[in-house]
């Protein structure tokens, strides 16, 4: 079974894809944090606007991931990839093709015989297109930026809304109008928008269109 979550940066897609997987019973995967640990090799390796360098990078790429903690080279890198300097680059990385095919690659035999939830941006549109189940979560772009300033301020992070919130509209322009599986919504998938939702009502909302799917806890 496959359930699929797309949708832009910050309108809550880990979240609440990481509580319906609890509910259900499914194993969660963060496909945004494949393409953060490629833009971290990248940035280690001082190869980030280097096209030839990155693509030769891939075939050597060793990236794992265990029980929602994301390794490079063997090491735990789950923070690092949600340093702000990832976040500035990643969009830049993830519109790159070979890049995306491998991913994408990766994505498909990490689902292989399980029951999964994934999020992202192209998950109902090109990675599964028959998933079982489409959402697609969308939320004001300020509440996106207030949401991740929350996030990072808790982590202890210094950052300044205001560069959050240019982040995130540049995010979502390198997204939905890059020429490699742009974020779009895919034909079928329902929309559901988080602005003025808490978490629980979110949860609730998506669990209640699973049901009707004959997907239930
Ligand atoms: O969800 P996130 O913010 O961690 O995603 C990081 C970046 O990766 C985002 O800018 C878009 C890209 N991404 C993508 O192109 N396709 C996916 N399936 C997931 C993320």
């Amino acid at each position: 079974m496959i359930i699929a979550i797309d949708g832009p940066a910050g309108s809550g897609k880990s979240t609440i894809a990481k509580l319906i997987a609890e509910d259900l019973g499914l194993v969660y995967l963060d496909t945004g944090a494949m393409y953060r640990l490629v833009t971290l090799k990248a940035l280690n390796d001082g190869i980030l606007g280097d096209l030839e360098e990155i693509k030769k990078m891939l075939d050597n790429l060793n990236i794992d991931i265990k029980e929602n903690s994301f390794y490079l080279d063997d090491i735990d890198v789950s923070e690092e990839i949600r340093k702000p300097v990832v976040s500035e680059n990643v969009s830049n990385i993830a519109a790159i093709r070979e890049v995306r095919e491998k991913m994408v690659d990766l994505q498909r035999k990490f689902s292989e015989s399980k029951n999964v939830i994934l999020d992202g941006r192209d998950i109902g549109t090109v990675v599964f297109p028959n998933a079982d189940v489409k959402i697609f979560l969308v939320a004001d772009a300020k509440e996106r930026a207030n949401r991740r300033y929350k996030e990072l301020v808790k982590k202890g992070e210094n950052v300044k809304i205001e560069e959050i919130y240019e982040n995130i509209l540049k995010r979502d322009e390198i997204d939905s109008t890059r020429k490699e599986s742009p974020l779009k919504k895919a034909k079928n998938a329902i929309e559901v928008d988080t602005t003025s939702k808490n978490i629980e009502e979110v949860k609730n909302e998506i669990l209640n269109i699973c049901s009707k799917y004959s997907i239930c806890v």
